[in-house]
C-alpha cells in the first residue's frame, strides 16, 4: 500500500470516528426528543430510542424493513457528485483505491473468481450484489463513509437508485423510482449466486481427541481492492 493510498485510508478513518463520535454525544444529551428518557444521574444512563433510531437500521434482502419515503436517479446524481464522487469516482470508476461502483461483467467476474485471478478488486454493484433492498441497507447505514447516519431515507433511496441506474442494473432507468415496493422488484444480475442458508453458523460433531482429518485451509496470496489486500484462501491437503 502506497503512502498516499494509507493516508486516504486513514483519513476516511478518522474522520468517520469523528463523525461518530460527535454525533454520539449529540444523542446522548438531546433527552428533549424523548420526555419519557431518564434523567442524567452520576455517569452514563440509558440510551433511549430516539437515539437509537438513526443507527437502526435493517433493510433485508426481501424488503422487509425498508422505510416509507421514496428517491429518484436525478436527485441522486446530486447528492452523488457532492457526496461519493469523491471516492468512488465520477462514472462509478472508484477513485483513490476506493471500491467501484460499476465493475465488470458478472459472468467475466465469475469466470474470474472460478480461474483463482484477482476479480476482487473489478467487483462492483453490477457484479456482486445480490438484492437492491440491501444496497440500499448498505448506503443508508454506511456511506457516506466519512459521515454515515447523515443521509435522510430520501436521499438514501435517491443516491441508491443512482448508482444502480451508474451500474446499468436491467430496469433502473433514467426515470425510475426507488421505494420499498419498487426496489425488491428488481433483479440484480448477481441474484443468483447468492444463496440464503438459514441454518446454523457451525455443524459439527464435538470433538476433543485426534480430530484433525488431514485437511487445513492456508491463506496462499492476497487479492486486493484497490490497494487493500484481502487473502485468497485455498484448500490444500498437507498430510
Ligand atoms: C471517504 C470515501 C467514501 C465516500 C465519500 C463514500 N464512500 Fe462508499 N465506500 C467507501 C469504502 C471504504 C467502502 C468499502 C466499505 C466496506 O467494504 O466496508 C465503500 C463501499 C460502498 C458501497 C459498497 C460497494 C461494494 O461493492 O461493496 C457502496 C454501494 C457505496 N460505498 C456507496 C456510497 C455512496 C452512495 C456514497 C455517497 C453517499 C459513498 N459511498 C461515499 C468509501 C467512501
Amino acid at each position: 500500500m502506497s503512502k498516499s493510498k494509507m493516508s486516504n485510508w486513514g483519513l476516511g478513518l478518522a474522520a468517520a470516528a469523528v463523525a461518530l463520535t460527535l454525533s454520539n454525544s449529540a444523542f446522548a444529551f438531546d433527552t428533549s426528543a424523548d420526555k419519557s428518557a431518564p434523567k442524567v444521574s452520576g455517569i452514563g444512563m440509558n440510551i433511549t430510542d430516539a437515539a437509537i433510531k438513526p443507527w437502526n437500521i435493517s433493510y433485508f434482502y426481501d424488503g422487509t424493513n425498508l422505510p416509507d419515503g421514496s428517491g429518484t436517479v436525478s436527485a441522486g446524481e446530486k447528492i452523488y457528485s457532492a457526496q461519493c464522487a469523491m471516492c468512488h469516482g465520477d462514472f462509478g470508476e472508484g477513485a483513490h483505491g476506493y471500491p467501484k461502483m460499476v465493475g465488470d461483467p458478472v459472468d467475466q467476474f465469475e469466470a474470474s473468481a472460478k480461474a483463482g485471478v484477482d476479480a476482487v478488486s473489478n467487483r462492483g454493484l453490477n457484479n456482486n450484489w445480490g438484492n437492491a433492498p440491501t444496497l440500499m441497507d448498505m448506503i443508508h447505514r454506511a456511506m457516506p463513509f466519512y459521515a454515515p447516519g447523515t443521509l435522510s431515507v430520501d436521499e438514501a433511496y435517491s443516491v441508491t437508485c443512482y448508482v444502480m441506474n451508474l451500474a446499468s442494473i436491467p430496469g433502473v432507468g433514467d426515470d425510475f423510482v426507488c421505494d420499498k415496493t419498487s426496489l425488491p422488484k428488481i433483479k440484480m444480475p448477481a441474484e443468483p449466486l447468492y444463496v440464503t442458508n438459514s441454518g446454523p453458523d457451525t455443524d459439527n460433531t464435538r470433538c476433543m481427541k485426534d480430530c484433525y482429518k488431514g485437511t487445513e485451509f492456508v491463506v496462499e496470496k492476497a487479492a486486493s481492492i484497490g490497494d487493500v489486500s484481502v487473502g485468497k484462501v485455498q484448500k490444500k491437503d498437507s498430510q
